[in-house]
């Protein structure tokens, strides 16, 4: 797969594509990550990229022939074009699952009072990372490529995400290491007798838990069980809930 992002800020990406699973994916070839300097692009000779938008008001605009002009340059018949923006469609892990499928994806990250809209004539999708204003498309970008790189084959081991959070439709169980005993604080008891069969129940009852707890709106979507229904009912006497 290969992920170009263009940025007119490449030095605030450069950093964290190269630490820990994302400079090993990069160095082990299994994705190819270029951070593409709008300036490049620009027409001007002063590599200008901005301007004041028309109609007036605060703030600048990244303008149109750089984007047009960089995007005509990279684009190939199976790149996907994304454009981070607060108005975007909210990115979540199905996003990730299914930008992991692809070749090519090209992110747009903008910046200052973000793009000329004619941009959008050549962009397939509008991703927003959350409800809420950042100064520029570059963590967007970082965020969208950590969450799709982690997923790609051979990055990290797939029983390490399958089970995330998301993954299958409810949220992570919790997790415990060594020392068993600190504090006062134990690890619970199932976790350290080694039947396997106990301990993904335990683990499938946990996550139903944290799911009903912190986000029950996931349950909605979920296939619950007979047993699951049995559990979540035990879950609520748990929480104090019913008797
Ligand atoms: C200051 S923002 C522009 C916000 C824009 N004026 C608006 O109100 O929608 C500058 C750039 O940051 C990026 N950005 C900011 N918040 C974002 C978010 N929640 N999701 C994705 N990108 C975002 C976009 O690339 C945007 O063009």
């Amino acid at each position: 797969m290969r992920i170009d992002i263009i940025t007119i800020f490449p030095d605030m990406l450069k950093n964290t594509l190269d630490e820990s699973i994302m400079r090993r994916a990069i160095g082990l070839g299994l994705v190819e990550v270029n951070i593409i300097d709008l300036r490049d692009y620009s027409l001007s000779k002063h590599k200008k990229v901005d301007d004041t938008p028309y109609g007036g008001g605060a703030g600048m605009l990244l303008q149109f022939p750089p984007l047009y002009e960089a995007l005509q340059a990279i684009k190939q018949a199976n790149t996907k074009v994304l454009i981070t923006s607060p108005r975007g469609k909210t990115f979540n892990q199905q996003m990730a699952e299914s930008l992991s499928q692809l070749e090519h994806i090209v992110i747009l990250a903008g910046h200052y009072e973000g793009f000329d809209e004619r941009i959008y004539h050549f962009v397939d999708e509008e991703v927003s990372v959350g409800d809420f204003v950042l100064t520029g498309g570059e963590i967007p970008a970082l965020l969208i490529t950590d969450a799709v790189v982690r997923l790609l084959d051979d990055v990290i081991k797939k029983e390490s995400h399958e089970n995330d959070s998301f993954s299958n439709g409810l949220l992570e169980h919790p997790h415990y290491t060594k020392p068993a005993t600190y504090q006062g604080f134990d690890v619970p008891e199932v976790l350290k007798n080694g039947n396997h069969k106990e301990i993904d129940q335990w683990r499938h009852y946990e996550a139903l838990k944290q799911t009903y707890m912190k986000r029950p709106d996931l349950l909605k979507d979920y296939p619950l069980t007979k047993q699951d229904l049995k559990w979540l009912e035990q879950i609520k006497k748990e929480l104090g809930e019913t008797k």
